[in-house]
């Protein structure tokens, strides 16, 4: 059997081909970042054209690159929401198109499911039960996950998700976009204990987050920051972008251990864009030992928007007879749990 996983959620056009036991046999990614870079940030009306453009290309390569053919494909699994209406319906429609030439079935996959199994493409994975953090441009979750399809979110993000925190700090700082990769390249050159911003931890045992007061920090600071002279006060750019890291990763990593001994598990998991961090890893595998408890999460390529995690969440949505109507529409908003 062998299923082919589509996402155009947001801005990346991406395809895989996984086969037995979810073994993923091919994952091209068509990223769009040069094309929105000069806008400082995504613009959902080019994205959607881009999709249109790269989506038959990509799956082509994602099929030669598993040595398939199109009808040997035995369904299709593709993201249906949260993310822009027009690019999720390039994805939509296209698999939709295939579905029904085909004859085969049709996977609707919620692009958060994707995140939260995206550990399961790599040997190293958790069993059962988990928590795990999904933090991304768009969504700074923890979900308690008890079993393929059972999914308890413990606690969100109550404004901005982490990495459009970074995505926004790194424009206030003038280090350009993607703001988050540029950012942790910058924090690596600074000190992280010059500044104390805040970190918003809310209630007390609280797993919700908030990181608009901390972006909002970052901004007064840089404007008193400039009067006094910028990088000749003795404080450098690099100093502001890792202590803003730094307050960051305090938050996230805190609230996941939190997460942990609340349900009484023994192992975290973390996915989405941010995971990619470095300093996220280094300070969580810390956090982890420390707690007796062990991290995970995937390779940079499975935690940024891809389509093997699609094409795995589909694969159990598969085995579990969760096929969808060829009427079904998109969902900009999906929540889960
Ligand atoms: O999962 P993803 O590719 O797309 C969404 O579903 O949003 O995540 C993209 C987000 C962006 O906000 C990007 O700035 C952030 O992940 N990101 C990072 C890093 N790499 C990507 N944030 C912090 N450090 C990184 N190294
Ligand atoms: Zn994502």
């Amino acid at each position: 059997m062998f299923i082919l996983g589509i996402d155009t959620s947001c801005d990346d056009t991406s395809a895989a081909v996984l086969g037995e036991h979810h073994q993923v046999l091919s994952n091209v990614i068509h990223s769009q970042v040069k094309l929105h870079q000069p806008h400082g940030g995504v613009v959902p009306e080019l994205a959607s054209r881009e999709h249109i453009r790269n989506i038959m290309p990509v799956v082509q390569m994602a099929l030669d690159t598993a040595g398939l053919k199109t009808k040997e494909i035995s369904a299709v699994a593709v993201t249906v929401g949260p993310g822009l209406i027009g690019s999720l319906l390039v994805g939509l429609y296209y698999a939709k198109g295939l579905a029904f030439g085909l004859k085969i079935p049709l996977v609707a996959v919620n692009h958060l499911e994707g995140h939260i199994l995206s550990i399961f493409l790599e040997e190293q994975h958790p069993s059962f039960p988990f928590v795990v953090l999904t933090v991304s441009g768009g969504h700074t979750n923890i979900y308690h996950v008890r079993g393929w399809g059972e999914y308890q979110l413990l606690g969100q993000t109550l404004d901005d998700a982490a990495g459009e925190a970074f995505d926004k700090v790194s424009k206030i700082l003038g280090l350009g976009y993607p703001g988050g990769p540029v950012l942790e390249r910058a924090a690596r050159g600074g000190e992280a204990d010059k500044i104390k911003f805040p970190r918003a931890y809310l209630s007390k045992g609280s797993l919700d987050f908030s990181f608009s007061g901390l972006k909002t920090a970052v901004a007064l600071y840089i404007k008193e920051w400039e009067k006094d002279g910028g990088n000749t006060s003795g404080v450098t750019l690099e100093d502001i972008a890792a202590a803003f890291q730094e307050a960051v990763v305090d938050v996230l990593v805190d609230k996941l251990i939190l997460a942990a001994q609340k349900c009484g598990v023994k192992e975290v998991c973390m996915a989405g864009g941010v995971a990619c961090n470095n300093h996220l890893r280094e300070r969580l595998s810390q956090a982890a030992t420390e707690h007796g408890l062990q991290a995970y999460w995937p390779r940079p390529a499975f935690c940024t928007d891809n389509g093997a995690m699609i094409g795995l969440a589909g694969y159990y949505k598969l085995k579990r007879g969760e096929t969808a109507d060829l009427s079904i529409d998109v969902q900009s908003r999906f929540p889960i749990g």
